[in-house]
């Protein structure tokens, strides 16, 4: 496996630019939205509209950034959301994110789509994971899967609400890629931008093969993500009550993007709600989730715990963001980035700027402690 020293790498948009590397379609897969493009550019900009107020003569010579999550203590209000086609970036894919993901003590929410079997990325893993179970219309296959997932140490189930069609990338489009992804004359010619890319790709760790969970009996791999999506059903209150009576775990829906309907999804059993527009990947025009957050967060009222992700490239939109009352954010492309430029050093690396961005967010704001983190410390 080819290694590249990401050390150097200062913040989340260095790290894009390093990822520049991987051939342009591939990079496009990873970085790019739906239609316009408005909700990805949106889903940043929205952090720069909110304003800090830093508590003046804390004491803040020592600070504590962990938290809890379901009970479970993390080092950093930061996890790693799903994202599927990791191989993309690197064979090592869900391997190397999981390694570095406990690596820095926080949450890995695993994909439906991951290029590994849930049980190799459970087995290469020693921090907390979630899983997003792709759901079959044949219940048994369902409960199969849920099984399997309970049996590898999956804590937390994440369930997909925001993925009914498959969304329109035009990038995609353009750069006539299609997923599953294959190699095709077309992008073996982008390959040669980056022979080390294609090396990787076409002979990296076959370990994929055979991935992921298996539907209607088929093993479904990376590139057979089109049949697991096929196979996927858009996802309804039905589904949700269905998984309620089939997890004895924690239930989290990931996708939530107005707060008047929080109630049905509590009343339904729901644990934990992420704010989420899928990074501005699925439905252009919808709300910058940061705009969103407060809403969800006054709705749900403390009756269960509020993630959001989408757009957060700062420790300071972490702080934020944790101020207008999520419990944690996800991130997604800034890792995907992390792990095209450096493989696992390279998720590491991302992890640790988080933290040290957040840390020093904290001590210039005046909190301590995650706890200190209240609604007066940011305006807008
Ligand atoms: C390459 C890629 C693949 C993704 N695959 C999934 C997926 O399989 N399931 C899912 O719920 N979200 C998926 N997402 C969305 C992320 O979980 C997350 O919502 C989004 O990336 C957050 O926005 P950010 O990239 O601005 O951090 C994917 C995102 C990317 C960039």
């Amino acid at each position: 496996m080819f290694r590249r020293d990401v050390s150097d790498v200062l913040n989340t948009s260095e790290m894009r630019a390093r990822a520049r590397r991987l051939p342009k379609a591939i990079f496009d897969v990873i970085d790019g939205g739906a239609s316009d493009e408005i909700t990805l550019r949106a889903n940043q900009s929205a952090f720069q509209r909110i304003w800090f107020r830093p508590r003046a003569l804390a004491d803040v010579s020592t600070r504590d950034l962990s938290t809890t999550v379901f009970g479970e203590r993390i080092s950093m209000p930061l996890m790693l959301g799903p994202c599927g086609f990791a191989r993309m970036a690197r064979s090592e894919a869900e391997l190397a994110i999981a390694r570095a993901a406990g690596h820095a003590g926080t949450v890995f929410a695993v994909s439906g789509s991951a290029s590994y079997p849930l049980e190799t990325i459970a087995a290469a893993a020693s921090g907390p994971l979630w899983y997003q179970p792709p759901l079959s219309s044949d219940g048994k296959v369902s409960e199969a899967l849920l099984g399997r997932v309970e049996d590898a140490g999956y804590r937390v189930l994440c369930v997909l609400i925001d993925t009914a069609v498959n969304p329109k990338r035009e990038r995609d489009y353009r750069n006539h890629l299609s997923i599953p992804l294959e190699m095709s004359p077309r992008l073996l010619l982008t390959g040669l931008t980056n022979p080390m890319w294609t090396k990787d790709f076409l002979l990296g760790r076959v370990g994929h093969r055979g991935a992921a969970p298996r539907l209607g009996g088929a093993r479904t791999a990376y590139w057979n993500f089109a049949r697991t999506v096929r196979n996927m059903r858009p996802i309804t209150f039905k589904d949700v009550a269905w998984l309620r009576d089939h997890w004895s775990g924690k239930l989290v829906v990931k996708g939530v993007t107005r707060g008047d309907e929080c109630s049905r999804m509590l009343d339904a059993g729901v644990d934990g709600l992420i704010v989420s527009n899928h990074g501005g990947r699925n439905l252009d025009c919808i709300r910058p989730t940061i705009e969103i957050l407060p809403e969800v967060v006054s709705a749900v009222a403390g009756r269960a715990e509020v993630f959001i992700d989408g757009g957060i490239r700062r420790g300071t939109d972490v702080v934020k963001a944790l101020a207008l009352g999520a419990s944690a954010c996800l991130i997604g492309r800034p890792y995907m980035f992390g792990l095209a430029a450096g493989g696992e050093d390279g998720v590491r690396r991302i992890l640790e700027i988080f933290r040290n961005e957040i840390d020093h967010t904290m001590a210039l704001t005046g909190c301590a402690t995650v706890a200190d983190i209240s609604p007066s410390l940011v305006t807008t």
